[in-house]
């Protein structure tokens, strides 16, 4: 874990892990939001390549392909009136990526050697001083090891893959609950058994459970212990 005094002049690194649907986007940002912290989603980063990688017609089997393309990606996330807006070598693909077509194809993308090599680089860029809460699969075990708080969090597939039905259907996608319910579990499958950094708890995070708890009591349970290792850090400083 890191220690005080470890160069990050601006806070806490969180990290925030766990499988699709679990709940991570809406409280990595009401955590961010309540600590005045960077909310950096990962996820919609590796969403954006994959974006950019189908705009480019480039095959994700090409693996000269993809690593040149990589080479200058250039992906940036921005806050703007409490909506997170995702630039991909400048384009705006922010509504573009949340498509069910989109996620399996980021899935499988997010595989790829050159693909995660370039996303490493850039959320350690983005979160070296501190001052944020990332959210995705492998911040706590790759990306930031030494984070100072690590939460994985989890729900069942039955109640992620119903959450994410809900979401789906409010914004008018035509999907059925048994559907988007196996699309979990399969990216749940292709997430935890890559070769490459795949998705696991960290031995030193702390797990939270969110099935059947309210957003609010998941929030609490993680402001609690940030505002105490803030408290320990600033005693010791
Ligand atoms: O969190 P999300 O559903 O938007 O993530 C989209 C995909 O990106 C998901 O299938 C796993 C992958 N991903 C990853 O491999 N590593 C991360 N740090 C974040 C996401």
């Amino acid at each position: 874990m890191a220690s005080p005094g470890n160069g990050r002049a601006d806070g806490l690194v969180i990290a925030l892990d766990g499988p699709s649907g679990a709940g991570k986007s809406t409280v990595t940002k009401l955590l961010a939001g309540r600590l005045g912290y960077l909310q950096i989603d990962t996820g919609a980063m590796y969403r954006a390549v994959a974006c950019l990688l189908q705009q480019a017609g480039i095959d994700p089997d090409d693996t000269e392909a993809v690593e040149r393309f990589c080479r200058d990606v250039d992906i940036r996330l921005e806050q703007a009136d409490g909506v997170l807006r995702v630039f991909a070598n400048g384009q705006d693909v922010t509504d573009l990526i949340r498509t069910p077509e989109m996620s399996q194809l980021t899935s499988r993308i997010a595989t790829l050697g050159p693909v995660r090599e370039a996303m490493l680089q850039s959320q350690r860029r983005m979160g070296a001083r501190g001052g944020v809460v990332l959210e995705g699969r492998d911040i706590g075990t790759v990306v930031f090891p030494d984070a100072d708080v690590k939460f994985f969090l989890s729900a069942s597939a039955e109640e992620r893959g119903r959450r994410r039905y809900l979401e789906l259907v409010a914004k008018g996608e035509q999907v059925t609950l048994e559907d988007t319910v196996r699309a979990v579990i399969s990216r749940d499958r292709q997430d935890s058994q890559r070769d490459l950094a795949p998705l696991r708890m960290a031995g030193d995070a702390i797990a939270v459970d969110s099935s059947g708890r309210s957003i609010q009591e998941v929030l609490d349970i993680m402001l609690t212990v940030c505002r105490k290792t803030i408290t320990q850090r600033e005693l010791s400083q």
